[in-house]
């Protein structure tokens, strides 16, 4: 931690064992773990240690140097492959862990998407990770939590990376059209309380597009792709916990409406033709705009209203 917050000039060993309180030869020992781990750090005799490049990995201690959050991210389990780190976050929910518990993987085996699909997690190229949640609100509103995310996600990134950012109900991330980011929300609940809310999010950060599976490359993209740089995915994340976690609280204090207005205005649909593919046949409607649960209002040509609770969106 000293090194990353003084990446401009040689620490000495006396100031880090002063500050974590254990021997210079402990100190030396943890400098050659780490290097092992690809962290390049310069030691000099006399002078001490500089951090001169980090691996590209999604190391805790990484991403705690960068974090301004009070909750979310402050305790982080971090896997270089898992089979999902949404099943991780759950049993870890079950288990009783704190609120905002992040669960990351560098890979995922058996990624889960909405509706049942895969997710593809390819290593080191994303960020594929669970939060855990426990807010103190009732089941039916627990889809707010999905839109929170998506313009968290949105804002976070127009600022990081300055791109345009969409967001298609429910809460697929678009740039330029593509999607880059996939949010799924799952439930821990008894009758009419909420235990917990697993929000696992993927993002498609430094792929390239060959890195996609074929039938993924003209629906899918990376912020790499679109931004023409490589991003630094640890400064992201970070940047991204500190957004969701401003965006919670505000939730929590103040409710839903900030975050619809919020959610409203990086909607791409609103006013447009779309169609909504649900399992029970295909609406065509203009989209209205959302209601305080979350759900899509579309007017069809009659003028009828209808809900949309769960569906693939195409917008015309
Ligand atoms: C979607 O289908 O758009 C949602 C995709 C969600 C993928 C993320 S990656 C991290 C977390 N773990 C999973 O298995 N799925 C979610």
């Amino acid at each position: 931690m000293k090194l990353y917050n003084n990446k401009e000039r040689c620490v000495s060993g006396q100031e880090i064992s002063d500050e974590i309180g254990c021997s210079r030869t402990a100190i030396w020992k943890y400098v050659e773990e780490i290097r092992e781990e690809g962290y390049v750090i310069d030691a000099q005799r006399k002078h001490g240690y500089q951090l001169i490049s980090e691996p590209d990995k999604l190391y805790p201690y990484a991403l705690k140097a960068r974090l301004r959050t009070n909750i979310i991210g402050q305790h982080i389990h971090y896997y270089d492959t898992v089979s999902s780190t949404q099943a991780i976050a759950s049993a870890l929910a079950m288990e009783g862990v704190e609120e905002g518990t992040v669960v990351i993987g560098e890979t995922q085996e058996s990624g889960k998407g909405r509706l049942g699909r895969e997710w593809y997690s390819q290593k080191e190229s994303g960020i594929w990770m669970s939060m855990i949640l426990r807010p103190a609100i009732p089941i039916q509103r627990t889809p707010q939590l999905t839109l929170l995310t998506a313009v968290a996600v949105a804002q976070s990134f127009s600022e990081f990376t300055g791109l345009h950012i969409d967001i298609k109900w429910p809460n697929d991330i678009l740039i330029h059209g593509k999607k880059i980011v996939g949010i799924l929300t799952e439930l821990q609940a008894e009758a009419d309380r909420v235990n917990s809310v697993i929000v696992g999010i993927g993002i498609n950060v430094n792929q390239a597009l060959t890195d996609f599976p074929e039938e993924l490359r003209v629906k899918a993209s990376s912020l790499a792709i679109e931004s023409g740089e490589r991003i630094n995915r640890s400064d992201l994340l970070a940047h991204f916990l500190y957004t969701f976690e401003k965006l919670y609280t505000t939730y929590l204090q103040h409710g839903f409406t900030p975050i619809k207005l919020l959610w409203e205005s990086f909607a791409v649909s609103i006013g447009k033709t779309v169609h909504a593919h649900t399992l029970q046949g295909t609406i065509t409607g203009t989209a209205l705009g959302i209601n305080e649960d979350g759900v899509l209002l579309l007017q069809d040509e009659s003028g009828k209203e209808h809900s949309i609770y769960s569906a693939d969106i195409e917008i015309e």
